[in-house]
């Protein structure tokens, strides 16, 4: 499964075993500490850099970009090549999944993402026999990356959680309080049930693939959870994701899988007992006592600054990274953002977010 990766011997216990030389993401998730944490950032790979803004003028439209192995590869790797962040994400989007089911989706320039809204009859003719021969040109993106990736560095696949695709697919756009998606739930949960099956499906096989191809780790992204009531977030954000680890294992046994409940709050300890992911994002409102207390013993926390003190720096920048290595440090723990970041983000602030995270 694991292209191009040797295998090396090390001293574990008493004995020496051989195991896959393999990156520090993947080895936190594992169980491994380290003092000074691995480093990655959400929406890495994007418009706050020059050399992707130079690629992407020449590309043609946004999908046509996460569908050309060659450029789409070449952005996976420039963040690593500016800031050698220990992990690589693949370039592609979660609306690739709707593409991939026969709805259009379109990205217009300045406005985000257009879909066709669904309904009933939509949903019912989803065509989820598909995602291997859509998403072709993907897989042959993640095995380009990971072909050219040292082995020392993780390539990171991804998906979006059944819930937060469903929001769009519902709306046919982003929506600043998704009630679109959250009235079809309540309203016609029945229908609403039979999409996040769907995509539950559709998003399980599409993970399988990237890990066949050649992903490392995969990162599910429900970046709209925080606005479910608790028994919502029970049905739509738990339960699909317990059902897509579930069946991601019982054909990666190994797999290693991050969820990224945005907005859970209280709800991720449940989230994270319930869904068996290996590691968990947090956003930059989650109290770092909470984490370390109630969610690092049981799985590699991920998080969690906040992308406006990247964008604003110095000294307000300085001070949440060290409270963050201070509070999460001990333990199992990715050094990220809180959610993704922002294209008008300096460069210079990234420069020194590394530095500071590396103890430099
Ligand atoms: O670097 C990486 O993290 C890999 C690439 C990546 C993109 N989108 C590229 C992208 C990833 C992991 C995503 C995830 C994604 N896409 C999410 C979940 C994470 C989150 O931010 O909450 C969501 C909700 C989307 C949907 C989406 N895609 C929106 C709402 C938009 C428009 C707004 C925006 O952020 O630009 C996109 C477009 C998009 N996806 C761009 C990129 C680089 C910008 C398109 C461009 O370059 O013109």
């Amino acid at each position: 499964m694991k292209q191009n990766r040797e295998t090396q011997s090390i001293k574990r216990g008493s004995g020496e075993i051989a195991i896959q030389a393999s990156g520090r993401v993947e080895r936190v998730l594992a169980g491994e500490h380290f003092g000074t944490p691995p480093l990655w950032l959400m929406r890495q790979a994007g418009r706050y850099l020059p050399e992707y803004r130079a690629l992407r003028e020449k590309a043609g439209s946004f999908l046509d970009l996460c569908f050309n192995p060659v450029l789409a590869a070449t952005v996976t790797l420039q963040p690593i090549e500016r800031f050698d962040f220990d992990a690589a994400i693949l370039f592609s989007d979660i609306l690739v999944i709707p593409h991939a089911l026969g709805r259009k989706v379109a990205f217009v320039e300045g406005e985000g993402p257009r879909l066709d809204p669904i309904d009933a009859a939509g949903i019912a003719g989803l065509d989820e026999g598909k995602i291997g021969e859509r998403l072709q040109p993907v897989f042959e993106t993640v095995a380009m990356v990971r072909d050219k990736l040292a082995s020392d560095k993780t390539l990171i696949g991804f998906c979006g959680a059944p819930w937060t695709v469903a929001t769009y697919m519902v709306a046919g756009r982003g929506t600043p309080d998704q009630a679109p998606a959250r009235l079809m739930a309540a309203r016609d949960s029945e229908i609403f049930q039979s999409l996040i099956d769907r995509l539950v499906v559709a998003s399980a096989d599409y993970l399988i693939r990237q890990f066949r191809a050649g992903a490392d780790v995969v990162q599910v992204f429900d970046s709209w959870s925080g606005v479910l009531g608790e028994a919502a977030f029970e049905r739509w954000c738990i339960a699909p994701m317990a059902a897509i680890v579930q069946a991601v294992r019982a054909e990666v046994p190994d797999a290693k899988i991050i969820g990224f409940p945005k907005g859970a709050g209280l709800m991720l300890e449940r989230y994270v007992a319930e869904t068996g992911v290996d590691g968990v994002g947090i956003d930059w409102t989650v109290p770092l006592d909470f984490a370390r207390d109630r969610l690092q013993g049981h799985v590699t926390v991920q998080g969690n600054l906040d992308p406006l003190l990247l964008l604003t720096g110095g000294k307000a920048m300085d001070e949440a990274i060290d409270r963050i290595l201070a509070g999460l440090s001990g333990g199992r723990f990715i050094f990220n953002l809180g959610h993704g970041i922002r294209p008008e983000t300096p460069i210079a602030h990234v420069e020194r977010l590394v530095r500071r995270v590396r103890g430099g």
